[in-house]
Order: structure tokens, then C-alpha cells, then sequence
């Protein structure tokens, strides 16, 4: 084993707290942010947690002379839809930026038909710009396995690959690859793309909500939107939950923001309906029972839905 000599390079600057690093680089409000606005997670956040505390640490080590490699970032984000993934990544590329791993700390969302063209000659003008559009930033490709399609021979999406594959390794410091997609197909995807595989530092799995951290969702979205739901629509609301949760097409968060969205047309609507009632605080931000029961969710036996396979609201 070798014993690195540790010589902090003269003229650095006295040693201060940990507490102050931290405090001066604004991460801890950010991750108390995290921890306040999404719900559940814990493996996912105490992950960021473990990230940023590494890259705190580089940095206070490249202030006082050692050495600090940049560490590869790249990650992969696996779930099913709607549980976090792109809302995270867009948290990571905040954090990343803040400890300085990433100039300007924006996310470019993309799938397969941003960096894949259809003729010859066309992918790797369009692979390049996209990645110039991040570079500073985080790079998020959504089902990522899409660029890779083995029974066609001559599928561009390999070019795409390889250009990636260079641009992962050379710029590291400057650009963070955030694959993200269903757990099963990107880890088909990983074993036939091992260099891809090789890059990727962190994988990060999201699962899927339970009832109540749905309901906890659904609480946060309300108040950030100035609605509620008075208690008859909460316990009904969680009844909606466990229905919608077993139909097919279910979408986790994703599909309790749309369930509030229709709510809140339908509150809407009882309100114009009704001719004599106030416009008060209380009836323009109160969601009510009728408001939620008026879903087909309630209405059509689950399964005739299931059967003409229809997407139930
Ligand atoms: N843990 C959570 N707490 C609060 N809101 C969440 C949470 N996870 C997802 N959401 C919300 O649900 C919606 C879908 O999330 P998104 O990040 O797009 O999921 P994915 O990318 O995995 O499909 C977004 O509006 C997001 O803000
Ligand atoms: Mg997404």
C-alpha cells in the first residue's frame, strides 16, 4: 500500500468547520427542500445525501491542495412512471451545481428522437447539438434502452450510443448523464451496452408509492395549487387511491396530479351550476366529496374498463 504524503499546498486557508462549508455552499437548504417537498424516497434522497457530502468534501480538499479527481456522476434512474425520476433529476442538477461539480446547473430532457435521426449523416449533428445544449448541466435521457435496438442492424441509435459513450468519459466534469426508464428494460439494456454500463457511477431506483405517501402527494399538490379537500373528499380520496391503484395504466404521482386536475374541473363546474352559491374563500378552494365521486374510477365495474382497455379518469 502506498502512503500518500499529505501536504496541503502553503497559504491555504485556515481550517474552518464542516458546519460552515455547509452552511456557506447553501446545500443544506436545498436537501431540507427536497425532504419537504417530496414525499417518501428515503433510499433516493439519503443517495443525493451520500453525493453531496462527497462532493462538499472534494471541494474543501481542492481548496486546501489535495487532490480531487472529478468523480464520475453519471447515473441511472430506474421506476415505473411517475414516481420522481425527472422531478429529481431536476433537484440533482440544482445540487450539482451549488457544489460546483456543473456550471450552470440546467436539466435538457430528452428521448431516442432528440438524438436519433432518420437517414444517414443525420445523428451525430443532432447527437452533438443536444449535448452542447447541456454541457454545464445534467443531461437527462428518458428510456434511455430505446437507443438501442438490436434487431435492426443499421439502427442510428448506436451512433448516438457511441458519441455519448465519448462524451461521458472525456467531459465529466462538465455534464452529469442521467438514464432513466422501467427497471427490466434498462437492465437488458445495460448487459448488452457495457461500456454504457461501466460509466454509469450511481443507479438509482425509485419505487413505487404506497396508498398513503400518494395521499401525502396529493396533500402537497393541493396546497401548492390553494385548494383542499374538505374531510368527507379525504376519505374519499383514499378510496379513489385504492381503486385507481389496481387499474390497469395507473401512473403513480403522475396520475394523482391528473386525478386533481379533473377534481378541480369538476369543482368548477358544481360551482358555475349552481347559480345562488358564493364566490367565498372557503367554496373556491374546497374540494368536496361529489367532486371526487363523480369519477368513472367509481362508476363502471374496474374491469369492463380493464377489458375495452381504456385509461379510467
Ligand atoms: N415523492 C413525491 N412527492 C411529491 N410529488 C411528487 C413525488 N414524486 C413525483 N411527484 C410529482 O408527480 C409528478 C410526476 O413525477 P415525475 O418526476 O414526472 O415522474 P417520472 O419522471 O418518474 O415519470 C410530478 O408532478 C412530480 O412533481
Ligand atoms: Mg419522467
Amino acid at each position: 500500500m502506498a502512503i500518500v504524503e499529505l501536504s496541503p499546498s502553503a497559504g491555504a486557508a485556515p481550517a474552518g468547520t464542516l458546519g460552515d462549508a455547509l452552511a456557506a455552499s447553501g446545500i443544506t437548504e436545498l436537501l431540507a427542500q427536497l425532504d419537504r417537498e417530496l414525499v417518501g424516497l428515503a433510499p433516493v434522497k439519503s443517495r443525493i445525501r451520500d453525493i453531496a457530502a462527497l462532493l462538499l468534501v472534494d471541494k474543501l480538499r481542492k481548496e486546501r491542495g489535495f487532490s480531487a479527481g472529478a468523480p464520475s456522476l453519471h447515473m441511472s434512474f430506474t421506476g415505473n412512471p411517475g414516481t420522481g425520476k425527472t422531478t429529481v433529476a431536476m433537484r440533482m442538477a440544482e445540487i450539482l451545481h451549488r457544489l460546483g461539480y456543473v456550471r450552470k446547473g440546467h436539466l435538457v430532457a430528452v428521448t431516442r428522437d432528440d438524438l436519433v435521426g432518420q437517414y444517414i449523416g443525420h445523428t451525430a449533428p443532432k447527437t452533438k447539438e443536444i449535448l452542447k445544449k447541456a454541457m454545464g448541466g445534467v443531461l437527462f435521457i428518458d428510456e434511455a434502452y430505446y437507443l438501442y435496438r438490436p434487431e435492426n442492424e443499421r439502427d442510428y441509435g448506436q451512433e448516438a450510443i457511441e458519441i455519448l459513450l465519448q462524451v461521458m468519459e472525456n467531459n465529466r466534469d462538465d455534464l452529469v448523464v442521467i438514464l432513466a426508464g422501467y427497471k427490466d428494460r434498462m437492465d437488458r439494456f445495460f448487459e448488452s451496452n457495457p461500456g454504457m454500463s461501466s460509466r454509469i457511477a450511481h443507479h438509482i431506483d425509485f419505487p413505487d408509492y404506497g396508498r398513503d405517501e400518494l395521499a401525502q402527494i396529493a396533500d402537497l399538490m393541493l396546497q401548492t395549487m390553494q385548494y383542499r379537500f374538505d374531510e368527507e373528499a379525504q376519505r374519499v380520496f383514499l378510496d379513489y387511491l385504492e381503486r385507481r391503484m389496481a387499474q390497469p395504466h395507473f401512473a403513480n404521482a403522475r396520475s394523482v396530479r391528473n386525478a386533481l386536475d379533473r377534481a378541480r374541473l369538476r369543482h368548477a363546474s358544481r360551482l358555475l351550476g349552481d347559480p345562488h352559491a358564493t364566490a367565498d374563500d372557503a367554496s373556491l378552494t374546497t374540494i368536496t366529496a361529489p367532486d371526487l365521486l363523480a369519477s368513472r374510477v367509481f362508476a363502471a365495474p374496474a374491469a369492463t374498463d380493464a377489458a375495452k382497455g381504456k385509461s379510467p379518469c
